[in-house]
């Protein structure tokens, strides 16, 4: 069992978990798209002990780049008057800390198919709000999920480098990050594509 089942929401391998439409044998083709192989699992995991004490501090610049943006912040903020969520901002920080650790475990079974896709209704309006009972807009626009990839894995190229890793190193984590983030916002992206269109 995860010692993380205390983060409020975290419903990872749990029985509240819906199953993903996506299958395992979609997802090994998906890794051929994005030419995701099994060193790039290795160099994630290699990620996992550099990025582990540093989550809080990576935290602070994806949130401050989300909180400098106003079209972003948009997504926190309360449908009735527009102002930031703090409650909703600091909950979701907490999953997204967790997910930091669990995109550089990179374990890739039906639970964590079955997480993605949880993840994708929660960005959705199908569930976005729900998990804490936030009052706010209805829908993460999709026009902007893909293109913080981008932002994502950029900002964090520095903390990899923070280890005394060699510049190779960090290459092929950074790759590895960009490749993951590709293939997960891909599986987010599923309640926002039209029927039979996946
Ligand atoms: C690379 C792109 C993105 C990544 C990696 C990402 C990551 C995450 C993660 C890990 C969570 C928590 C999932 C959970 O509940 O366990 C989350 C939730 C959320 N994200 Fe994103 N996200 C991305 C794009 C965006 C964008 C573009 C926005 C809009 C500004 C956004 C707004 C939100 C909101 C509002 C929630 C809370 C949803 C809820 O009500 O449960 N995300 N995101």
């Amino acid at each position: 069992m995860k010692d993380t089942i205390s983060i409020p929401g975290y419903t990872y391998g749990t029985n509240a978990m819906m199953r993903s439409p996506v299958t395992l044998a979609d997802f090994e083709l998906m890794k051929k798209s994005v030419l995701f192989g099994d060193e790039d699992v290795k160099y994630l995991r290699l990620s996992r002990d550099i990025v582990k004490d540093q989550v809080e501090a990576i935290l602070d610049v994806w949130y401050g780049f989300v909180g400098s943006n106003p079209h972003l912040l948009a997504s926190f903020t309360s449908k009735s008057d527009g102002k930031p969520l703090g409650d909703y901002l600091g909950a979701v920080r907490k999953r997204f800390g967790q997910w930091i650790l669990d995109t550089a475990q990179a374990e890739y079974d039906q639970k964590w198919l079955d997480y993605q896709h949880e993840i994708g209704l929660r960005h959705h309006r199908t569930k976005k709000n729900r998990t804490d009972g936030a009052a706010s807009t209805e829908i993460v626009p999709l026009r902007n999920l893909f293109l913080l990839v981008f932002p994502v894995t950029f900002t964090l190229k520095p903390f990899l480098a923070k280890k005394g890793h060699s510049a190779e190193d960090v290459e092929k984590m950074y790759a590895a990050w960009v490749k993951s983030c590709l293939l997960q916002v891909t599986l987010w992206s599923y309640p926002y594509v039209k029927d039979g269109d996946f």
